[in-house]
Parts: structure tokens; C-alpha cells; sequence
């Protein structure tokens, strides 16, 4: 929808002070089945609810009235697979027939409205049908990322308890094929839910074998009947997206249907300036939260043609890819995370890839997912002459809580910050106390409640951790587990999380649940795992493991040995290659680690040590192995 407003001031007031003509407003510019009867309820929850008793269709939203409305012919998905050397086109009819088929062949299976089903496919123009099918039929999506390995995924399918399987029979990373079926399989082993079937699609690569319960993608698709579009309530869940948090157990985010929709609706031209029918492209994964909101469901509710990538930026088939695709395809809106530009600026520093193609069409580029450090925003803004959004935004909000919002007024691009809270949002930064902290001073960032539609309004199975996690710690707020600070113009700095999630490239982890995996080692008396300073993936884990007596702390396969388990549980994403063997942790006197040292220490910063520190010398260990200077408390 355009944008109405003079300029960010006026749009950010308004959405504040009257919300639900706001919001109701942007809602008017979908299909609803039913109209809601409140735009805004705070009654009956810890968290507001957006548009209760109204009902629509996300699918219906995002590919079937765009075809009743005359696009049927226009091209919905650009398919790109460097690694598979192939392209292919969906046009928004195509889209239409191929989800109702599958969600026809679903239903054929007993697959019902509010059912689960989970999606383990890469990035391809299946998994976009797989997701759009569920929501056709109501039934709730759970997509795992194709880097998790058979543990994580059995973790999810006992908590979502799904009916179905959506798969393919294989994933592809660089040259490496990676069979899904075997991970699939030992996943159910391990699950105590159990469920009938698996739809494979199958991929030449690597087939899955079929049977009564695996299942061929095209022949269910061939012999099924056609699945209308079934309404749902705006506050039923679209999609349950699993993310880390402080535990082992991995978070069930919940998002629901109207209000994610609305919210959608509202940024592909007031933050992305996209409008219809231009192409749009975020070159993530269909398994993290960035994938569902601006693969899947904003540019195609904003009927834009999406572009679906398999592979990386460097590599395949060479640091151009990005440049040469954005060409080709006329990408009007470009949305990375700021460690694929890293990754290209190592390869290709002077950006000569890119000086051969044509990207005229290009209006801006926006990076999230992490920190964008200046140099890399000032590197890729001198390359390529254009804005450089940078915007911040968990898997628990999915959308932007703070951006430039370039189809409203662009603001000035300041280095480090990521501009702005978005309408709905309002962002503050409080001490320990909960009071807030003056401008340019570090903080915990919070947003006012009641949050804007989109963010998620509780935890799968977990609601009691949900008010636990964000809502106690500051009664009245939601607490983003990020700190940094705000300047005198409001810009919000997002510098750190305040808890032990780790952002590697973009995809965040558990140190906790990393630590799990090597405390369970026979030779381990206990250990920590640290987020540390990466130039290519923004931070990686680092671990530091005491040994038990008795075991030679020199023994040659340990570390081999941990790192191995570390990525048969969790799986290769968790890009976990660092071991230390230390003779002890250091700690407070009440036991607690000081992982916020170690890292300190790690990253060459002068570490502020507690008073309450057990012993100071340990840390001449960790002063040794990372080369540094002592610290005096
Ligand atoms: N399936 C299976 N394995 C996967 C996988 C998938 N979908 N995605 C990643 N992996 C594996 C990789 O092959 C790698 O394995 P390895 O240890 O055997 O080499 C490991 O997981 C780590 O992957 P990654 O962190 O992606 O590192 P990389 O060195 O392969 O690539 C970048 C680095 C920067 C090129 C890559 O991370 C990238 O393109 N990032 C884009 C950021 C992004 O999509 N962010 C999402 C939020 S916007
Ligand atoms: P995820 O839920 O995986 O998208 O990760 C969300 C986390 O990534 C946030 O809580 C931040 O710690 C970090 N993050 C995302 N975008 C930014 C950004 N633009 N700047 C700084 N940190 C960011």
C-alpha cells in the first residue's frame, strides 16, 4: 500500500496515537473472508491480538487474487539454482494450480485446518508451493532449516507434533549433496510423536526411497483433487518458526495470520519501495524467519516476482552471483545479510564483479540478520552507489522494528545504527532498574506494549516461557534480549545480546545448547561456550572444556571428537570448530561463569572483571591463549 504521510515523523505519531485506524487501514488493502470485529484486543492475554473475528486466507492472499485479478500470466518466482546449474519460472496461475494440488493431496492424507505439517526443504520453488499449500488448507507450517541435523529436528517435530512431512530428497551445499531421507529417518527414531508419511519431491541428485510412507511429491500432486482456500481467524497461527533462545530448547514462534499479513502488506513499499509487479529479492533461506516474510509471503502478497536462490554468494559460480542476478532479474529491492557482503568483499575487495552489470534497476540494498559493521555498510554503499538499509528484527517480530523507510522519506544513513522504529514501535532503552538511560548511553532495548501486529503473540506449547522470556523482566515492555543505545535523534544502535544466543552468519544458536552437547562427553567436567569475533560470520562459538581427572587434558582426538558430536546433534549450521582445553573456568564465588570475560578476553577488549571474582589468576590462562594483557579488577 503507498504511503500517506509527509514524512517518517507524522507516520510514526499517527500509528502511535490512533493504531487501530492505522493498522485498520493497511488491514482494508487485503481479502478478508470475514471483517474483524476489533482492530486491537488486550483483553484475555499478556500480549495484544490484531483484528479478532476477522477471518482470511494467506494463500488466497498471496497468489489467488492476484490470478482473479488478471496477473494469472505475470511471473510470481524466479527460480535460481548456481549449484544445480538450473532456472525455472513460476507464473502466479502455476502457483495457484501446483498449491492446490498439493494441498489437495494433503487433505487426501487427513491433513485438516490447525493440523501441523513440517517442511524440510533448501530453498526452491517447492518449498514456497509446500508453504503456501498449508496455508491454503489452514493447516500450520513448521520449516526446519536444511544445516540442522536429525536431533534438532526430532526436538521439533515432539513439540509441533505435525501430521505430515513436506521433504526433499536432498539438499545441495556447494559440490556436497546432502540425502535428507537419512536424516529424516533417524529424526522419527529418535521422536516419540509419530507420524504416517512423508511427501518427498523428489531431485535427481539424490533420490529418496519410496514406500507406504514416503511418498512421491509428483505423483500425489498428479492424482489430486484441487484444495479450495480455506478462511481462518486473523489470530490463528500461520506458521510456527522454531528459533534459539537461553535453553536447549529451541523456541516455538508462533505467528499469526492477519496481523502478519497487515504488517507485511505495509512494508513492501513503505520500507522495501517495491511496488506490484517488480521484482524482489531476499537472498536468504525459506528456514529462517527473513525467508517467510520477504521469500514468501510479502512479495508475493504484494504480487512482486520473488526470486528463490539455491546457493551462496561466493562460489557458485563466482562473487558476481549477486550482482549478476540482480541484473538479469531487474531486482528492484535486494535483502542480504551484511556476512554475505563480507563474504564477497574477501573474495572481490575492489567490487570489480559488480562494475560490469547492470543494476540500474536497484533502489536500495538492505542488510539484517546482525550487526552491520561500517565498514562493511560503507563498502557496499561506495560499490554500488545506493542507499544501504540497515534494519533490525528477530525471528520473534517478523518484520523490521527499526528501519529507513525509504517509501516514506529516506532518512540519513548513519553508520552502525539501524535507524528508526518502525510505526507501531515504540523503543526504549532501560538500565537495571528499568529506568531509561540517557541518550548515548548502553541499555537493554525494549518496545512499549502492546507490540505491533506481526510480532509473535505467544510460544508453541509455552506460553508461561513466552511471559518469562520477554514480558517479566520489565513489566509493561517487551524485553529483545539486544542492548545498545539511542541516540539524540532517535536512532537505535543495536550492538549486542544480553543473553547467551550466539548470531552466527546471521542464524542464531544456543551457547547453552552447545554446552549440553559437550557436557554429555564422558571426558568433560564442565565447560562454556562463547560467542566470539569472526571477520567472515560476524561471531562464531567458541567452547573452553575442563577435563576430569584422571583424563590427559592433551588427549590428540578431544577436541576432534567434541566438534564431531557438536555437529552430529545440532548440525553443520552450528559452524562450531573451536575447542580450548583450559585447566579451569573462571567464575564468581556464587559459581557463575563469567562467559562475558572469556569473550571479552577472546575479542582482545580489556575485560571489566567482576569483584565478586573467585579467583583472578585463572584468567592469566585465558590472558596466554589469546595473547592479551592482564586486567586488574
Ligand atoms: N543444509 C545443510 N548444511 C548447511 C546448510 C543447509 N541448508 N546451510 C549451511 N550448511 C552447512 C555449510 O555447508 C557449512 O558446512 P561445513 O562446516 O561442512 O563447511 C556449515 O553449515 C556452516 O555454513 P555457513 O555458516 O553458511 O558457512 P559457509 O562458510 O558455508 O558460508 C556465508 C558463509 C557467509 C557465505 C553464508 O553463511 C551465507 O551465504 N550467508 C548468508 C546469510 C543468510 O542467509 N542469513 C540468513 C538471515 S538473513
Ligand atoms: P533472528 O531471530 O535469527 O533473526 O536473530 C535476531 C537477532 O539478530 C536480534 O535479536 C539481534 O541480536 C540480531 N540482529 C538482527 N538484525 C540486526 C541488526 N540490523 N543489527 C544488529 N543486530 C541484529
Amino acid at each position: 500500500m503507498s504511503n500517506p504521510f509527509e514524512n517518517y515523523t507524522e507516520l510514526h505519531d499517527f500509528a502511535a496515537s490512533q493504531p487501530e485506524l492505522f493498522w485498520g487501514d493497511v488491514a482494508k488493502t487485503l481479502h478478508w473472508s470475514k471483517q474483524w470485529d476489533h482492530v486491537l484486543s488486550e483483553d484475555g492475554g499478556p500480549i495484544a491480538r490484531w483484528f479478532v473475528g476477522g477471518e482470511l486466507n494467506a494463500c488466497y492472499n498471496c497468489v489467488d487474487r492476484h490470478v482473479e485479478d488478471g496477473f494469472g500470466d505475470q511471473i510470481a518466482l524466479y527460480f535460481e539454482s548456481p549449484v544445480t546449474q538450473t532456472e525455472r519460472t513460476l507464473t502466479y496461475s502455476q502457483l495457484q494450480d501446483q498449491t492446490s494440488k498439493l494441498g489437495g493431496a494433503m487433505q487426501k492424507h487427513g491433513v485438516s485446518k490447525g493440523d501441523r505439517v513440517l517442511i524440510y526443504m533448501p530453498n526452491s520453488p517447492e518449498a514456497v508451493v509446500a508453504m503456501l499449500a498449508c496455508a491454503r488448507i489452514g493447516a500450520v507450517h513448521s520449516v526446519v532449516f536444511g544445516g540442522f541435523a536429525a536431533k534438532e529436528l526430532a526436538t521439533r517435530i515432539d513439540d509441533a507434533t505435525p501430521s505430515l512431512v513436506l521433504a526433499a530428497s536432498c539438499g545441495i551445499e556447494g559440490s556436497k549433496i546432502l540425502p535428507y531421507q537419512p536424516i529424516l529417518d533417524e529424526a522419527f527414531a529418535i521422536a516419540d510423536h509419530k507420524m504416517a508419511r512423508t511427501i518427498y519431491w523428489q531431485r535427481s541428485q539424490c533420490e529418496a526411497q519410496l514406500g507406504p510412507q514416503a511418498l512421491d511429491w509428483e505423483t500425489e500432486l498428479a492424482q489430486a483433487p484441487s484444495a479450495a482456500c480455506q478462511p481462518v481467524a486473523a489470530t490463528d497461527p500461520l506458521y510456527i518458526l522454531y528459533t534459539s533462545g537461553t535453553t536447549g530448547q529451541p523456541k516455538g514462534i508462533v505467528r499469526d495470520t492477519g496481523g502478519y499479513l497487515t504488517a507485511l502488506a505495509w512494508t513492501m513499499e513503505n520500507i522495501y519501495r517495491c511496488p506490484p509487479g517488480e521484482t524482489y529479492w531476499a537472498a536468504s533461506d525459506v528456514g529462517w524467519v527473513v525467508g517467510h516474510s520477504y521469500i514468501v509471503y510479502g512479495p508475493l502478497l504484494n504480487r512482486n516476482a520473488t526470486v528463490v536462490f539455491e546457493g551462496k554468494p561466493v562460489g557458485t559460480p563466482d562473487a558476481g552471483i549477486f550482482w549478476q542476478l540482480i541484473a538479469k532479474h531487474r531486482v528492484r529491492s535486494f535483502f542480504t545479510a551484511p556476512t554475505a557482503i563480507r563474504a564477497i568483499k574477501q573474495v572481490d575487495p575492489h567490487g570489480e564483479l559488480a562494475l560490469h552489470h547492470d543494476l540500474s534497476a536497484l533502489q536500495a540494498i538492505y542488510l539484517a540478520g546482525e550487526r552491520t559493521d561500517p565498514s562493511t555498510l560503507t563498502w557496499i554503499g561506495d560499490l554500488l552507489g545506493k542507499p544501504v538499509v540497515d534494519h533490525w528484527w528477530q525471528t520473534e517480530t517478523g518484520w523490521a522494528i527499526c528501519a529507513n523507510p525509504m517509501g516514506v522519506e529516506q532518512l540519513p544513513i548513519k553508520a552502525g545504527s539501524t535507524s528508526l522504529a518502525m510505526p507501531g514501535w515504540q523503543i526504549h532503552c532501560l538500565d537495571e532498574d528499568g529506568l531509561p538511560v540517557p541518550a548515548g548511553d548502553n541499555g537493554a532495548i525494549v518496545a512499549k506494549l502492546p507490540l505491533p501486529p506481526g510480532a509473535a503473540p505467544t510460544l508453541w506449547n509455552a506460553s508461561d516461557r513466552y511471559k518469562t522470556a520477554y514480558l517479566d523482566r520489565y513489566p509493561g515492555y517487551y524485553l529483545s534480549g539486544d542492548a545498545g543505545y539511542i541516540d539524540e535523534d532517535g536512532f537505535v544502535f543495536v550492538m549486542t545480546r544480553t543473553d547467551d544466543v550466539i548470531n552466527v552468519a546471521g542464524h542464531r544458536l544456543s551457547s547453552s545448547a552447545i554446552e549440553e552437547i559437550l557436557a554429555a562427553n564422558p571426558a568433560v567436567a564442565e565447560c562454556a561456550v562463547v560467542g566470539i569475533n569472526d571477520d567472515l560470520k560476524g561471531s562464531v562459538p567458541a567452547s573452553f572444556v575442563v577435563v576430569k581427572a584422571g583424563i590427559d587434558p592433551n588427549t590428540p582426538s578431544l577436541s576432534d571428537q567434541l566438534i564431531g558430536e557438536v555437529r552430529t546433534a545440532i548440525g553443520p549450521v552450528a559452524a562450531f570448530k573451536i575447542v580450548h582445553i583450559v585447566t579451569k573456568l573462571p567464575k564468581t564465588r556464587s559459581g557463575k561463569i563469567l562467559r562475558r570475560n572469556i569473550r571479552q578476553i577472546a575479542d582482545g577488549e580489556t575485560p571489566k572483571i567482576p569483584a565478586t571474582i573467585e579467583d583472578l589468576s585463572v584468567l592469566d590462562e585465558y590472558f596466554a591463549l589469546f595473547n592479551h594483557r592482564e586486567a586488574q579488577p
